[in-house]
C-alpha cells in the first residue's frame, strides 16, 4: 500500500482560508455571503417547489394505476412476503406489526418482553412473535437466522423478506448535571447500537435477495425522532444524541446500500402520543427524587418544579400515534419512498425550518422559557448577594 501524505493548498489559499476565520473579514463575509445565497437561492427554490407540486399531482395521478411494490392494486402481498419489526411490545412497533399482518405481510416480531410475545402471537395468524433484546448479538443473530429458515423453506408461493422496520427505542430526559452516564450508555445501546446491530444482522439476506434477483424492491426503515434532526430543548441530551447517531448512521447506509437496490428511510416524527411521552414526567421525578442533597441544594426546588412542568408539556402537544403508524405503512408498501419522513405538522414547518437558522439564534428560541424560571438557586443566590 503506498504511504498517502497531505497535499496541501497552495500558500495562498491558506492564506485565504486563516484570513476568513479573523474579525472583520469572518463578519462581514458572514453577512454578505448568506445574503447573496439566500437572495440566489429563494427565487431558485420556489420555481423547484412549483414543479415539485406538479410533479406530484402527475404522480397521484400515476399512482392510481402503478402497482404497489410486493402488492396487487389492492394493497395485498402477491407473494409471502416478510417484514421484520423491532420493538413491537408497544407502541408504533405493536400497531404497525398489526397492520402490516392485516395488510398479509409475515411479520416477524421482535419483543423485548416474553409476556408481549404470548399477546402479539394471538393478535393474528400472520404474527410470528419472538423474544428480541435488540442490545443482545445472540438474540439479534437468532432472529436473522430464523428469518433465513423461512425463507428456505420450500412453500407454493416465493417467499421474500421486504423490510426491516426498526422500532425499538427508549427516551431518558434529564440534565446532564442529573443523568448517571449508564442512562446515556443505554440510550446509545439500544436506539443506536441496536439499530446498527439488526441493519447488519439482515442485511446479508437482502444482498442475497438482490444478488441472486430474487428481490428488487427491499427497504430499512429507522424510527427515529426529529430529536435526530434538530437540536432540541433542555433535558434531551442523552436521547438527541443517541438519536443524531441512528440520523447520521442512516443517512450514510442509505448512500451504501443503493448499490444493492435496498431503500432506506428515517422516519422522523415529532411528539406523538406513545409510552416515551407519558413515561417521562415519572422517570424525571425519579431522577429528581434520587438526586444527592448537595445537588437539589444546588439547583433549588423552583429549578426541579419547573423542569418537571417542562416533561408534561409533551403531553399537551402530542399528536395520534395514528399518523406515525400510518406513515410507516405508507414506507412499507409504496414503490418509492422519501429518504427522510418527517411526521407531525409541528415537525414539518417549525422544526424543519429551525434546522436551517442559525444555531444562536435557535439556542435563543429554546432558551426563552428556561432565560427566566431555569436558573439554579446557587446561581440565584450569587446575584442576590453581588447586586
Ligand atoms: C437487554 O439486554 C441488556 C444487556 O445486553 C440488559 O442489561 C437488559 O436488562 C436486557 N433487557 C431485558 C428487558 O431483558
Ligand atoms: C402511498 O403514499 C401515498 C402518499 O404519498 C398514500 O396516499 C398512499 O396511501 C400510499 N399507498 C399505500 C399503498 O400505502
Amino acid at each position: 500500500m503506498p504511504k498517502h501524505n497531505f497535499q496541501p493548498p497552495g500558500a495562498f489559499l491558506q492564506e485565504i482560508n486563516s484570513l476568513i476565520h479573523q474579525e472583520p473579514f469572518e463578519s462581514i463575509l458572514y453577512c454578505v455571503y448568506w445574503s447573496v445565497v439566500i437572495g440566489v437561492c429563494s427565487p431558485i427554490a420556489i420555481l423547484l417547489l412549483q414543479l415539485r407540486l406538479l410533479f406530484r399531482l402527475l404522480g397521484w395521478i400515476l399512482d392510481s394505476v402503478r402497482k404497489y411494490s410486493a402488492c396487487d392494486p389492492k394493497g395485498h402481498p402477491t407473494r409471502e412476503s416478510a417484514v421484520v419489526i423491532t420493538g413491537c411490545d408497544t407502541g408504533f412497533g405493536r400497531d404497525v406489526a398489526l397492520r402490516a399482518a392485516e395488510a398479509g405481510y409475515i411479520v416477524f416480531a421482535g419483543c423485548l418482553k416474553e409476556e408481549s410475545v404470548t399477546e402479539r402471537n394471538q393478535l393474528s395468524n400472520n404474527i410470528k412473535a419472538f423474544t428480541m433484546n435488540v442490545t443482545n448479538d445472540e438474540h439479534v443473530e437468532k432472529a436473522a437466522q430464523m428469518v433465513s429458515r423461512w425463507l428456505d423453506e420450500t412453500t407454493t408461493q416465493q417467499r421474500i423478506l421486504h423490510a426491516l422496520i426498526n422500532m425499538a427505542g427508549v427516551g431518558f430526559c434529564g440534565n446532564v448535571d442529573f443523568m448517571p452516564l449508564n442512562l446515556f450508555q443505554t440510550s446509545m445501546d439500544v436506539n443506536f447500537f441496536g439499530t446498527v446491530r439488526c441493519c447488519k444482522a439482515f442485511l446479508p439476506i437482502f444482498k442475497s435477495q438482490a444478488t441472486s434477483n430474487t428481490y428488487n424492491d427491499a427497504r430499512i426503515l429507522n424510527i427515529v425522532s426529529m430529536a435526530g434532526l434538530v437540536p432540541t430543548s433542555v433535558g434531551t441530551s442523552a436521547y438527541a444524541a443517541s438519536k443524531y447517531a441512528v440520523q447520521g448512521f442512516s443517512t450514510a447506509f442509505r448512500l451504501e446500500a443503493m448499490g444493492f437496490g435496498i431503500q432506506v428511510a428515517t422516519i422522523n416524527p415529532s411528539f406523538h402520543e406513545t409510552n416515551i411521552v407519558t413515561g417521562l414526567s415519572t422517570q424525571v421525578e425519579k431522577l429528581c427524587a434520587d438526586l444527592p442533597g448537595a445537588k437539589r441544594e444546588e439547583y433549588g426546588e423552583e429549578f426541579l418544579e419547573w423542569l418537571l412542568t417542562q416533561t408534561r408539556i409533551p403531553l399537551l402537544v402530542s399528536w395520534r400515534a395514528e399518523n406515525v403508524v400510518q406513515q410507516t405503512m405508507n414506507c412499507l408498501m409504496n414503490r418509492s419512498i422519501p429518504s427522510e419522513v418527517v411526521v407531525g405538522s409541528d415537525a414539518k414547518f417549525v422544526l424543519v425550518t429551525l434546522r436551517i437558522f442559525p444555531a444562536w439564534f435557535r439556542d435563543i428560541l429554546f432558551r426563552i422559557d428556561s432565560l427566566r424560571y431555569a436558573v439554579p438557586a446557587s446561581m440565584r443566590r450569587m446575584k442576590a448577594k453581588s447586586d
